[in-house]
């Protein structure tokens, strides 16, 4: 690994040369690109808003499911005539259709750079060579270490701070191809975590979102994920820690002691089902069953009453009868999930799911099935939220201002719900009570 940057020669004199990011995908995917703007930001690059005045372009991607993929091959097609108005523009692919496609990539004309999750450090090299000799580069070698730890990210929102504490997915659901495009798991050692944490408090941020592919199976030498979250918890000036995504089969019961009993924790768990049937989710290789699901969730509710929670689902699944489905509807109605994400069963090459099963289930039942989830999702979101009519909860404000009322303002709850108020004094990321009609 290296630390030395390379400096890349300014476009234009007496100008920076300007760097535009965009980042699709997940949360992963927000907290890298923060990552690599550090990166260019130390080798001189500054970041622009306009498109049109950027001197490198780069799309940090997402390959979870085919629609992601296709999105940016559209979003490729609109950089040609960017491309065209400035021939020393430099487009790249980052994150893991960077990792997937590999060369496929640079098939396409206007790609000149790929490089993978882990190879962000090279990219004040691996540009200069491609400005140098005017060839296409691609850095896609996976890492076992790489945690970018030592990397201070240029954060983005003023309101959370987002920190990767591992990357990397061991567990091989047999649908998802973050294993391929993201490698091992590894974590970050709980000394570079809360220093970055002290750092960013001192910046004036209050609420920490810890992240990781599989998040609570966090673990540097005899330190595992509770210890971890206790760490943070103690340090002094965090209001609100949040986490994601953790996998319900590394839940230990701990965990939820820990969240009932410090205030700083958010109440507020994002448990990914996929789906509810037992033999589906074998096949899926969740490595739990609908009942100890639901085990989990009667825990969290007992130790945490005001716990809000939130899922991931996966409608169908190869062979997932209609019949298996009404499990995933049973375990949503019992659960009463705070909020839900739908997504159809997209095939993805390399996983097991794809080598073994055809992807059967016609498209029309998929939408059958993600159109009555989602109508039973609406329902037990207004259930849930009905319940804070004239409660008054405490707000941190992330907009001043919204898209359909300039007098408005935007904030979430601790439970991680939205609320729209009229705009007050208090600015972007400070705290407000506010009563709910
Ligand atoms: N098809 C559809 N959804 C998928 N996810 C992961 N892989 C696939 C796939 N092949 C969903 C899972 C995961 C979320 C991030 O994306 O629900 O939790
Ligand atoms: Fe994909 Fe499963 Fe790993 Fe999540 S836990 S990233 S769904 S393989």
């Amino acid at each position: 690994m290296t630390n030395k940057y390379y400096s890349v020669k300014p476009v234009l004199d007496n100008k920076l040369p300007q760097v535009f990011i965009e980042t699709y995908g997940c949360q992963m995917n927000v907290s890298d690109s923060e990552v690599v703007l550090s990166v260019l930001q130390k080798c001189g690059y500054a970041l622009c808003d306009k498109i049109e005045n950027a001197d490198l372009i780069l799309l940090n991607t997402c390959s979870i499911r085919d629609n992601a993929e296709q999105r940016i091959w559209g979003r490729l097609e609109n950089f040609k005539i960017l491309k065209k108005k400035k021939r020393t523009l430099i487009v790249g692919i980052l994150g893991c259709m960077a990792e997937r496609l590999k060369e496929e990539l640079l098939s396409h004309q206007v790609v000149d750079l790929v490089a993978g999750p882990d190879s962000y450090r090279l990219l004040p090299q691996q540009i200069a060579q491609i400005c140098k000799t005017k060839n296409p580069d691609i850095k896609i070698d996976l890492s076992e270490v790489e945690t970018y730890s030592d990397i201070e990210p240029v954060r983005n929102s003023k309101v959370n701070a987002w920190l990767a504490i591992m990357r990397g997915c061991n567990n091989f659901c047999s649908y998802c191809v973050v294993p391929f495009t993201r490698g091992r798991e590894r974590s970050r050692s709980p000394e570079s975590i809360l220093n970055e944490i002290r750092s960013f408090i001192s910046q004036g941020y209050t609420q920490v979102t810890l992240l990781g592919q599989n998040v609570n199976s966090y673990q540097h030498e005899q330190y595992r994920f509770p210890d971890l979250l206790k760490m943070v918890s103690d340090l002094e000036g965090l209001r609100r820690i949040r986490f994601t995504s953790p996998h319900p089969k590394d839940f230990p019961p701990i965990l939820l002691d820990i969240i009932a009993e410090r205030k700083n924790i958010c109440r507020q768990i994002h448990l990914p089902l996929q789906a509810g049937n037992n033999r589906i989710l074998e096949m899926m290789n969740r490595t739990y069953t609908k009942e100890r699901y639901l085990e989990l969730v009667s825990l969290c509710k007992e130790k945490i009453p005001d716990i809000a929670l939130s899922t991931d689902i996966i409608i169908g699944f190869p062979t997932e009868t209609a019949q298996e489905f009404e499990d995933t509807v049973d375990v949503m109605k019992k659960t009463e999930f705070d909020s839900s994400f739908i997504f159809k069963y997209s095939e993805r090459e390399l996983t097991l799911a794809a080598q073994k099963y055809p992807d059967d289930v016609t498209e029309e039942e998929k939408t059958r099935r993600i159109v009555e989830l989602n109508e039973i999702q609406k329902r037990l979101s207004l259930k849930k939220n009905r319940l804070y009519i004239e409660k008054t909860v405490e707000v941190l404000i992330e907009e001043e201002s919204t898209k359909k009322n300039p007098n408005d303002s935007l904030g979430r709850t601790d439970s991680n719900k939205v609320v729209i108020f009229p705009r007050s004094a208090a600015g972007i990321g400070e705290y407000i009570s506010v009563q709910i009609k």
